[in-house]
C-alpha cells in the first residue's frame, strides 16, 4: 500500500525556488501556497545540488517539495543553506569521486548546517560516510525517501547523526508536493528499483529491486499535470518498460502507454529508460498508432559483442537486440533510436570492440551516450580478469565517438529543408535564438520574429544540421 506523505495539497511552483518562471498561460503550472507540516522549520532555509541521471533530478524535485511542505526555503548557494543536501550518483567512479571533493569543502566550515548526502553513494557508502566526512549527520539512499521527513524531524529537534538505508521496501517514493524544475516537462516515475543484475551495474544495490507505481496514482498524477497546465510527460524508470502494475487493473507498460497518452491536454508522452530484454512489437505499435506517444526509443545496448554481452549479463544477444531495432525501422512513422554503450568492459578484445562499431553502422543512432567501463564496489565485473588498461579504454572510446560523430552529421544533413514540430523550452539571448525539441528528442534552434515563444508549440523549417542539433528559422 502507497502512503504519501502527511502534507496536503499538490503544488507545482515554488515560492523562492531556482525554477525558471512559467511563462505562457497554456504551459504555466499553477503556483499554490505550501501547507506547513505540524513540525515545520520556519525560516530555515536548503541547497539541494543533484548529481547524474534524470532519476535523481526527479528525486530531487520530490525531495525539494517535501522540504517546502516543511516550511524550509530553497535558497541559490550552499553558503547561505541552513541544510546542505548532495542527491548523489555511483554509477561509474567520477561521479562518486565528485561528491566527496563537495563534501571536503565543508570540512571546516559546516558549523551551524546540517550537511546531508542522498542517493546512491549515501546508498553504496552507507554510514562510512560518517567516517570519511564527521561533519555529515544526514546519509539517506533513495529506497528510504519516504522517511526523510521523519530524519530531518530527528535532525531538527537535535540529532547528530541518522540513516536512511533500509532496501527491502516494497513501497515507491510519492510525495503530495513536487517542485518541478522545468515548467514544460514534467517527470513522473513508474518503476523505481531493477530486478536484472547486469555485471558492471551498482544500480541494483543502490537503488534496490524493482517496484511499479499503481497505475491508478500514476494517472490521478497526469491528469492533475495536465489541469495545471503540462502538455509532455515523460515516464520514468531504470527498466520502465519492465512496468507491471501491482493494483487491480494490472495494466502492463503499454496499456499504461495508451492510457496516459489519452489524458485529454497531454500532447507528448516520453519514456525512459527501456531494457531490451522486456523490449515488445506492441510498444512500436503503440508507437505507430498514437501521436501521442513521442517518435523517440532510448535502448540501451551497452556493446555490440554477443560474448561480452554474456559476461555483462545482459540476457541479450546482438543479434536478439537487432530484431528489436527492425520492429522500430519497421514502423509506420520514423521512430529515433538512441544508445548506451560501454566500451572496455574486461576481456573486450579488437574484435569485439569492433562489433560495437560494426553494431553502430547497423543502428543509425540518431545519439548515443558511451563510457569508459568503470569498476564498481561489489559488482561481479570488479573482479574479472582480463581489465582494459585506461589508456586504450580512453583510445577506444575516441574512436566510437568519431564514429558515431560521422553517422550522426550524415543523419542530420538528410533533414535540412524539412520541418518539425518543435516544443520550445529555451531562449538563447545572446544569439538571439530559440530551442526546443521535436517529438523525436531532436533539438533545434532557431530564429522567430515572434517576442514570446516559450512553451509553445511551433513548426520549424531546418536550414542547417550539425551533429547534435538542427539549426532552422519558425514558419509564421
Ligand atoms: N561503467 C561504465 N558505464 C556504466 N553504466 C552503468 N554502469 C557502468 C559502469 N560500471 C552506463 C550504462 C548505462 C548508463 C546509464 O551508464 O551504459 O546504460
Ligand atoms: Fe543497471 Fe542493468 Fe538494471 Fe540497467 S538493467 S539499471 S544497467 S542492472
Amino acid at each position: 500500500m502507497n502512503k504519501a506523505f502527511d502534507i496536503a495539497i499538490e503544488s507545482l511552483a515554488s515560492p523562492g525556488a531556482t525554477a525558471p518562471a512559467p511563462s505562457t498561460s497554456t504551459s504555466s503550472p499553477a503556483a499554490s501556497p505550501h501547507p506547513r507540516h505540524p513540525n515545520a522549520a520556519p525560516g530555515k532555509s536548503f541547497y539541494l545540488e543533484t548529481f547524474g541521471c534524470q532519476m535523481n533530478v526527479h528525486d530531487s524535485e520530490k525531495v525539494s517539495g517535501v522540504l517546502l511542505g516543511r516550511g524550509y526555503r530553497a535558497v541559490e548557494s550552499p553558503a547561505e543553506a541552513d541544510l546542505v543536501l548532495y542527491n548523489t550518483c555511483s554509477i561509474r567512479e567520477k561521479a562518486a569521486q565528485k561528491v566527496f571533493a563537495r563534501l571536503g569543502d565543508w570540512k571546516t566550515t559546516s558549523q551551524n548546517k546540517i550537511i546531508g548526502v542522498l542517493g546512491c553513494v549515501a546508498q553504496q557508502e552507507g554510514e562510512e560516510i560518517f567516517e570519511r566526512a564527521p561533519w555529515v549527520s544526514l546519509v539517506c539512499g533513495s529506497a528510504s525517501y519516504r522517511r526523510l521527513p521523519d530524519l530531518v524531524a530527528e535532525l531538527e529537534s537535535g540529532g547528530r547523526r541518522v540513516t536512511g538505508l533500509d532496501l527491502d521496501t516494497e513501497e515507491t517514493f510519492e510525495t503530495e508536493i513536487t517542485r518541478r524544475d522545468n515548467p514544460f516537462r514534467a517527470y513522473l516515475t513508474i518503476i523505481e528499483g531493477c530486478d536484472y543484475s547486469c555485471a558492471y551495474c551498482v544500480v541494483p544495490l543502490t537503488r534496490g529491486p524493482e517496484r511499479s507505481r499503481p497505475s491508478g496514482s500514476i494517472l490521478s498524477e497526469v491528469r492533475r499535470l495536465a489541469a495545471a497546465g503540462y502538455t509532455e510527460i515523460q515516464l520514468l524508470g531504470q527498466t520502465v518498460n519492465s512496468y507491471r502494475d501491482p493494483s487491480a487493473p494490472k495494466l502492463n507498460f503499454v496499456d499504461l502507454l495508451y492510457a496516459v497518452a489519452a489524458v485529454p491536454g497531454i500532447r507528448r508522452v516520453r519514456f525512459t529508460t527501456s531494457h531490451p530484454n522486456d523490449f515488445t512489437r506492441e510498444i512500436v505499435q503503440a508507437i505507430d498508432s498514437t501521436p501521442a506517444l513521442c517518435d523517440h526509443i532510448h535502448l540501451p545496448v551497452q556493446s555490440g559483442s554477443t560474448p561480452i554481452l554474456r559476461a555483462m549479463r545482459r540476457t541479450y544477444t546482438r543479434e536478439e537486440y537487432l530484431e528489436k531495432i527492425a520492429w522500430i525501422r519497421a514502423a509506420r512513422r520514423p521512430i529515433s533510436l538512441t544508445t548506451d554503450i560501454i566500451i572496455g568492459f574486461p576481456g573486450e578484445t579488437e574484435i569485439d570492440f569492433a562489433g560495437s562499431l560494426s553494431l553502430l553502422d547497423a543502428l543509425q543512432c540518431d545519439g548515443v551516450f558511451s563510457f569508459k567501463y568503470s569498476p564498481r564496489p561489489n559488482t561481479p565485473a570488479r573482479d574479472m580478469p582480463d581489465a582494459i588498461p585506461e589508456e586504450e579504454k580512453s583510445r577506444r572510446l575516441a574512436i566510437l565517438q568519431e564514429h558515431q560523430r560521422l553517422i550522426q552529421i550524415a543523419r542530420n544533413d538528410l533533414l535540412v529543408g524539412s520541418q518539425f514540430e518543435v516544443l520550445v523550452d529555451a531562449r538563447h539571448a545572446g544569439r538571439d535564438q530559440w530551442a526546443g525539441r521535436t517529438t523525436s528528442n531532436r533539438v533545434v534552434n532557431f530564429t522567430s520574429p515572434r517576442v514570446n515563444l516559450l512553451g509553445e508549440y511551433v513548426q520549424v523549417r531546418i536550414a542547417r544540421a550539425g551533429p547534435n542539433c538542427l539549426v532552422g528559422e519558425h514558419l509564421v
